[in-house]
């Protein structure tokens, strides 16, 4: 049987990408900050990540914070400091240069199409990843959440296919990004799970609002399947919070912050399948 679970120190195959380094230290009001100094390849320069450890946290008296209180709240700290100001009023990550706010974009079908194939290619692998029964155990908790996205896209090529259009095969960001999910999946779950709730997070988050955008440019506002789901949205991203709050409980301080670390390549890879959207 495949080993699925390795120590988190086992160093992965993927090439030069610089790792992040967390340290605890005090900030303002006694929480504690995770600091991450880190050069994202491809980002062309320095910057710094702070996290607030959500159980450090004041209270808060939003109810979705409040809801989600325990790990999901770290990662979400995180991940809401890589946005730009434009595309998210927690973002805290300079625009690169020539980068537009998506009001400004300037989509193609051509691309919008590679799009939507790449994010079906990283859907399947996710499916396939947490339904392969030699994984760690901790996986079969995210099965069938409700939020796979899978078949609401196959569903969607085949509504392009039947207008007309030639649906592209899988390119490089997203053969490169599933290639990438299937050696974490195998080798480094905190990591693994990192990429699970960015992916599917943003979808529901800044993924609605971009596919809001681009269907009023250039598919005469149609909502797609990929942008609906059965049932009530929040409960099902509540369910999922409580689930990796549960499997993160199990974790030692060090594989949260290496959680926590892989953040950034989850935003540079799906950064690339977004960009496919002006291609
Ligand atoms: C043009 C690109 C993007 C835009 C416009 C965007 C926008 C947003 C917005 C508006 C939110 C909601 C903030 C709130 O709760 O008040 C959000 C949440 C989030 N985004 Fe993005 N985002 C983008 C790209 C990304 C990428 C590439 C990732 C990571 C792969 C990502 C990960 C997340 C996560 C994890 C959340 C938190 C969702 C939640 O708490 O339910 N976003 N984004």
């Amino acid at each position: 049987m495949a080993a699925c679970r390795l120590p988190i120190t086992s160093s992965l195959p993927f090439g030069d990408f610089p790792k992040a380094h967390f340290q605890t230290g005090t900030r303002g009001g006694g929480g504690v900050a995770l600091v991450s100094n880190l050069t994202a390849a491809g980002w062309g320069r320095r910057m710094v990540v702070t996290a607030t450890a959500a159980t450090e946290m004041p209270k808060s008296n939003n109810k979705r914070e409040e809801a989600a209180e325990g790990f999901v709240e770290e990662m979400r700290s995180v991940a809401m400091k890589l946005h730009t100001r434009d595309q998210a009023r927690e973002g805290e990550k300079e625009p690169d240069s020539g980068s537009q706010p998506i009001s400004k974009w300037d989509p193609t079908l051509r691309g919008y199409l590679k799009f939507l194939v790449d994010s079906k290619l990283l859907y399947d692998t996710l499916d396939a990843v947490l339904n392969k029964a030699t994984c760690p155990s901790s996986y079969a908790e995210f099965r069938n959440t409700g939020l796979e996205r899978s078949k609401q896209l196959a569903k969607d090529l085949q509504w392009f296919k039947d207008q007309g259009h030639a649906i592209p095969e899988p390119s490089s960001p997203g053969e490169a990004y599933a290639r990438y999910l299937e050696e974490l999946s195998e080798k480094d779950p905190q990591a693994f799970i990192c990429h699970f709730y960015n992916i599917y997070f943003a979808h529901t988050a800044g993924g609605r609002m971009i596919g809001k955008k681009v269907a009023e440019k250039i598919l005469n506002k149609k909502e797609l399947e990929f942008y609906k789901w059965d049932g009530n949205l929040s409960q099902l991203l509540q369910n999922v919070r409580e689930k990796l709050n549960q499997v993160a409980n199990s974790w030692s301080r060090e594989e949260k912050n290496h959680c926590l670390e892989e953040t950034e390549k989850s935003f540079e890879y799906s950064g690339e399948i977004l960009r496919l959207i002006l291609s």
